[in-house]
């Protein structure tokens, strides 16, 4: 999408250096763009860790790099050793978002295929790419999809605008391009559909107020920041048409499991009859989990995150102390929302019930 009028995607390798991995540094917008060089599967894991990039889909491209990185790097002595650690590696940087795991699990069973370190090399870097340009089409049909709910309720509106609420940032930062939640957004407006969107802030980290807001301005969307306890209040009084969310990881039962808050949204649009959809791309459905409360791993971040919150102070970007300082705080980082709340799933195949998902994708029935 574009970033002041020029077009960027989330990852990208270096122009003339195949050996470097580029990323916008997402801890620094909206207030500053700065793109970091990552060298090292240490640097990817780091990357992720700490949240440089995060958002299911790119944590998956970021993590694909990462093992061509490792393959790159790696001494022709105890390869497929060095190739098993970093990919235990890039599993142990962040729990919840099965991308991840699907990404490393691809890229191994490539890897495996080959005879050579050379040959390890191309096919890790032939994988990465691919899994980039699938996931980033895979958002564009998202938004094909999505963007014709938001036409028929612009159509049954008097004046035509749709008011559609977000959380967190399931935009094209967090997955290459499009994005999943915002994707029908972009298509909808591009069509010259009428639409606003409410964007939850989604403490502690605030990636609705800090990257949304950001996208959505930079691609001229009408939006208005809220707290996150908002929505319901907005959804009693008629103010949002429509709820579109990302997710982390859904079961093939349709457990979604998104940014901490999601819940309270579905349940309250559960409440006052607005539809609750949830756009993924497939790589994003554990095929393998039934029971998203029990059995999805809910990641715990550091307290610190909830205690501090950043900001731009004459000039220059600042944390400052929110609580008391001897207060603990608790950081579970995404919630579930069971599969009864969500409407439908917005996928690349089409749009199904939460439920039936495996009917648009039958090659992963067991
Ligand atoms: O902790 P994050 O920022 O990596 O969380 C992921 C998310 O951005 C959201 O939960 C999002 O809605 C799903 S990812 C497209």
């Amino acid at each position: 999408m574009l970033v002041n009028s020029k077009h960027f995607i989330a990852i990208w390798l270096k122009e003339d250096d195949n050996s470097i991995v580029q990323i916008i540094d997402q801890r620094h917008l909206p207030h500053r763009f700065i793109i970091e060089d990552l060298k090292t599967v240490k640097d990817i894991a780091t990357t992720i860790k700490d949240m440089h990039v995060r958002g299911a889909p790119l944590i998956g491209i970021t993590a694909a790099y990462g093992m061509y990185l490792a393959c790159l790097n790696s001494e022709e002595n105890n390869f497929l050793e060095s190739i098993i650690k970093s990919a235990e590696l890039l599993r142990s940087t962040r729990p919840t978002a099965v991308n991840l795991m699907w990404a490393i699990d691809k890229q191994l069973e490539k890897i495996n295929q080959a005879q050579t370190k050379q040959e390890a090399i191309s096919i890790s870097l032939s994988t990465a790419k691919l899994i980039s340009e699938q996931e980033i089409q895979n958002c564009k049909q998202i938004g094909e999809f999505g963007s014709k709910l938001i036409e028929e309720i612009s159509k049954k509106k008097n004046d035509g605008v749709v008011n559609i609420l977000t959380h967190c940032n399931a935009g094209w930062l967090a997955c290459g391009d499009y994005g999943t939640a915002t994707a029908p957004i972009y298509a909808a407006f591009d069509k010259g559909i009428k639409i606003h969107v409410w964007v939850d802030e989604t403490r502690p980290r605030n990636q609705g107020a800090r990257l949304t807001a950001w996208e959505l301005g930079q691609h001229g969307v009408a939006h208005t920041v809220i707290p996150d306890n908002t929505g319901g209040h907005l959804m009693q009084h008629g103010m949002v048409d429509i709820v579109i969310v990302g997710s982390d990881r859904t079961t093939y039962t349709g457990d979604v499991c998104n940014k901490i808050g999601t819940y309270l949204k579905a349940l309250a649009a559960k409440d006052n009859n607005v539809p609750f959809y949830v756009a993924l791309p497939s790589s994003t459905i554990d095929w393998e989990m039934k029971d998203g409360i029990k059995e999805i791993p809910i990641e715990q971040r550091d307290g610190e995150e909830v205690k501090y919150i950043q900001g731009l102070c004459e000039g220059e970007i600042k944390k400052v102390l929110l609580t008391p300082s001897m207060s603990n705080a608790s950081n579970f980082a995404f919630d579930v929302t069971p599969s009864r709340l969500v409407k439908a799933l917005i996928t690349e195949r089409g749009i199904c019930s939460a439920d039936s998902v495996l009917s648009l994708f039958p090659e992963n029935k067991k």
